[in-house]
């Protein structure tokens, strides 16, 4: 963890940056947002990148810093989907508000002439119509200040903007931040094949760190799909950081240091290592065995996933105190409810007779398959996989696991 930013600009760049880069620490109020349940991991991960103050929200993360933090949040951060700078915070219950709150910031500091922009809206209030509607008044509020500066009025591009402005509406308030990532974190760019069902890439990795997953364990994923857990956990296994390859949003801001972005990712990259234990993907579909294969190249993590196409009800684990992660299907997208229900019942058994000694994770969408695997769960997390809302749950598997009864489950 470094001391300062300064420390560390001094250590990775040496002489290489611009006095104007090196003298740059500003500490700019920033949000990463993230799926809902994901907020602690989301913190730990900041507080590993040096900002103990990071603070949870609800679907955020709030922390202080500079471009350097911007861009090492973007490069590194696995469980966020966008790195925002917040500008302006306060009461917005009309437009009329609204409009002095967006006319107060120096918009002519972010923008340079030419550059186009765009502003998203997302949230409800009770004093604004509408998220379009609170989008029009930031545009003219941002549009007139700048016209009363420069003499003329900036671009809107909704499809390329250099600038993207998010509004979040709450209550009688508003916040307006500038976002610095672009196409979301979560958008890795190694799931070109799609499937059946695929998780968020930035939810993956969440499971997988509330797993207590950090590569030095056996990890099985039986119904991997397109792979997303088996290849998140590769890419924490042999701590690559998920951004370092994709461009972001803040590369077209005013204050872009291109230097310092190299930096960054050249010291993330620097950290790299082999990885200690193995992972499996399994799958009983083999064109999920062709898609994952494909991925985990596209991923840049070539021959770090043993793939195999087998049922998930013929486990076997790669090795002592094998962390099992998996996402089943659970009918909402995958599947019928009543024929899964004899699949979680014959999967529970499968855990119970042939991994003992290993530690479960299940992402499960329907209750009552939950009961169907007729196991305890250890612990249970909610998290949301887009709409829907998900129980994670842990079983600790050993020998005579516990089997337990309907009632059981309905008291527990
Ligand atoms: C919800 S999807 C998993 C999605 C995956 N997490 C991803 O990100 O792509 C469930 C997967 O379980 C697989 N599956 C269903 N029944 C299975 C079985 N009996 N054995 C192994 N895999 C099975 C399906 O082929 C599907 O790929």
């Amino acid at each position: 963890m470094r001391a300062r930013p300064g420390d560390w600009i001094a250590e990775a760049c040496g002489s290489v940056l611009s006095m104007r880069e090196s003298v740059q620490d500003p500490q700019w109020p920033l949000v990463a947002t993230c799926s809902r349940g994901l907020e602690e991991v989301l913190r730990a991960e900041l507080v590993s990148l040096g900002h103990p103050e990071a603070t949870c929200g609800r679907g955020m993360v709030s922390f202080r810093g500079g471009l350097e933090a911007v861009y090492a949040a973007n490069v590194s951060l696995r469980t966020a989907m966008r790195v925002l700078r917040q500008l302006a915070e306060g009461p917005a219950s009309s437009g009329e508000e609204l409009y002095e709150m967006a006319s107060a910031i120096p918009w002519e500091e972010a923008f340079t002439r030419g550059r186009t922009f765009a502003v998203e809206s997302a949230g409800r209030s009770t004093g604004l119509r509408s998220t379009a509607y609170a989008s029009l008044v930031v545009k003219d509020a941002i549009a007139d200040r700048l016209r009363a500066r420069w003499g003329m009025r900036p671009d809107v591009e909704r499809r390329n903007p250099d600038l993207v402005v998010h509004v979040h509406l709450a209550a009688d308030g508003a916040g307006l931040a500038l976002d610095s990532t672009g196409e979301p974190l979560s958008h890795r760019g190694y799931r070109p094949m799609g499937g059946p069902a695929p998780l968020a890439e930035s939810l993956a990795a969440g499971v997988l760190l509330l797993a207590g997953y950090d590569g030095s364990q056996p990890l099985l994923d039986p119904m991997a799909g397109t792979g997303t857990i088996a290849i998140e956990a590769a890419l924490i296994a042999t701590r690559t950081p998920p951004g370092a390859r994709r461009r972001f949003a803040c590369e077209r801001w005013a204050e872009h240091a291109p230097t310092l972005l190299r930096a960054v990712r050249e010291k993330r990259l620097g950290a790299r290592r082999p990885a200690a234990a193995p992972i499996v993907a399994g799958d009983r579909d083999a064109r999920a065995v062709t898609a994952i294969e494909r991925n985990a190249v596209a991923a840049g993590i070539p021959g770090l996933v043993t793939v195999v196409v087998k049922d998930a009800r013929e486990l076997g684990l790669p090795g002592p105190g094998t962390l099992i992660v998996s996402n089943p299907p659970y009918g909402e997208r995958v599947g019928d409810p009543r024929e899964l229900r004899a699949f979680y019942r014959e999967f529970g058994d499968a855990l119970k007779r042939r991994a003992a000694g290993a530690t479960a994770w299940l992402l499960v969408g329907n209750p009552d398959l939950v009961k169907a695997v007729g196991l305890r769960p250890a612990r249970r997390i909610v998290l949301f996989n887009g709409p829907i809302e998900c129980r994670l749950l842990r079983y600790d598997l050993y020998e005579g696991s516990r089997s337990h009864t309907f009632a059981d489950e309905t008291r527990g």
